[in-house]
């Protein structure tokens, strides 16, 4: 057992206590984060004659050695100690001797967790908006590819109205735009340094926040030591958008599975992308798409368990805190593997363009169309609405369609059809008079895909 403590006990603590208590099995993938900070912690402390010039650069110079050590694998992080701070001084003194015993001076684990999990998490944002632009530029790609794609839209998984796979996607672009501007939100929020609030109630040495703000890129210092020691909403805030993105992915990949079955036949899956089944030779299975659904659920329990541990803490720090890391990195991990994977399935999807075009001549999706059609000759909407309902019923009797349907039948309906309704509700027409933006029609689609190409070069 090796720990920080010790002092004020005269027993040693209880090896299922110790255990219990531990968390260095989790948070020694914060070594960087802590090493970065102790160095400008250090670096500070130097500045303002807390420490003299020689023992900065000792301890300076010690931290280097051990961050790599462990990178190059030489030291291997000892899990006997309680936790990754805790380590990290004791190397280090092991290391240079005695100054080491001075590299927490100022500082306590509390402010010192606060700042190691706001710099993991800092690169975790950045991290999951690099790669939602990545599965953004293939939305592009696919839209640019798709523009006269038909397919047919649908309301309660039902036929509605015909589009393109070009505008369907972009409701994709739209999802995922937002969320990637949720994490520079997030970032803006976030980016301010706990580092100085000591265990609760700041310190009695003379440390220049600012400049330990500085120098670790943020914006500036914490402004209440209690909050900065015991302020989780960052990570609460990270999760919450991250189950947004699980959301928006889970949906997508729910319309993936149905596209992908026998009965629509609308996508074909890579090879690399599927897996078969022990016992059905024919099976392909979207087992991508069927696993990113199936993690939205734990990403919402990260969230919840958050949430859950926060909401009876009394100020400042509690040992509760501690349980923030597991929750937060399996939300991490489990975001950042479903959108490179899903992009990468997305990516090599073949779309069978022939049979969604089919898929959206049946169903009546131009039946809107036909209505305005008889608007256009007068009719008033209500009317043409009842007159192409019963087109419709006459239609599903016949076993036909609208456009299929000979213009002397169509007359004993309304005589206000003419021939000219056969290119009123052709596919094409039915999309490409669509062209209020926001659209499906070509000439809106190519206005809102320029808007899109800007965005990923703004980025
Ligand atoms: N392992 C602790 C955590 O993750 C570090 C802070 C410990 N502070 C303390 N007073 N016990 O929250």
């Amino acid at each position: 057992m090796a720990q920080l403590w010790g002092g004020r006990f005269t027993k040693e603590t209880d090896k299922l206590v110790y255990a219990f208590n531990a968390s260095i099995g989790f948070d020694k993938r914060l070594l960087r984060q802590d090493i970065e900070g102790s160095m400008a912690h250090v670096k500070m402390l130097g500045k303002q004659g807390i420490l003299t010039e020689k023992e900065t650069q000792e301890i300076t110079q010690g931290l280097a050695s051990i961050q790599e050590d462990v990178e190059s694998g030489e030291l291997v992080i000892d899990e006997s100690y309680e936790d990754i701070h805790s380590f990290v001084e004791a190397v280090l003194t092991e290391r240079i001797g005695d100054a080491g015993k001075k590299l927490h001076t100022g500082r306590s684990r509390n402010d010192q967790v606060a700042l190691d999990m706001r710099l993991y998490t800092r690169e975790q944002v950045l991290i999951t908006s690099e790669l939602l632009t990545e599965l953004l530029k293939v939305i592009v790609r696919i839209m640019e590819e798709n523009l006269d794609t038909y397919m047919p839209g649908f309301t309660h998984l039902q036929k509605a109205q015909p589009l393109t796979l070009a505008h369907h996607l972009g409701a994709y672009f739209e999802m995922f735009q937002r969320d990637r501007l949720r994490m520079g939100d997030i970032l803006e929020r976030m980016n301010f340094c706990p580092l100085g609030a000591g265990a609760l109630a700041g310190t009695t040495y003379p440390l220049d926040r600012d400049h330990t703000a500085q120098l670790m890129g943020f914006k500036g210092p914490t402004l209440n030591s209690m909050d900065s020691v015991s302020d989780r909403d960052y990570l609460i805030e990270f999760l919450s958008a991250l189950s947004i993105v699980m959301m928006h992915l889970s949906r997508f990949s729910e319309e993936i599975i149905i596209w992908n079955s026998d009965e629509y036949r609308f996508i074909e899956i890579d090879d690399a992308y599927s897996t078969g089944s022990s016992i059905m030779p024919q099976k392909k299975n979207p087992d991508i798409a069927e696993l990113v659904r199936g993690k939205t659920g734990r990403v919402y329990g990260d969230l919840m368990a958050l949430l859950t541990v926060m909401k009876g803490l009394p100020l400042a720090y509690n040992k509760d805190m501690q349980e923030d890391k597991e929750a937060a990195f399996d939300a991490f991990d489990t975001v950042k593997d479903c959108i490179l994977l899903f992009t990468g399935m997305l990516d090599t999807i073949k779309f069978r363009k022939e049979r969604m075009a089919q898929s959206a001549m049946k169903g009546f999706t131009n039946a809107t169309d036909a209505a305005d059609y008889l608007v256009g000759k007068g009719v008033p909407f209500r009317e043409a609405h009842g007159i192409v309902g019963r087109l419709v019923l006459y239609c599903i009797e016949k076993n036909t369609s609208i456009d299929a349907l000979p213009l002397e039948e169509m007359k004993e309906i309304s005589d206000r059809f003419e021939e000219d309704i056969y290119d009123a509700v052709s596919l094409k027409a039915c999309v490409e008079r669509r062209l209020t933006i926001g659209a499906p029609g070509r000439e809106a689609m190519e206005k809102v895909l320029a808007v899109y190409r800007q965005c990923l070069k703004d980025n």
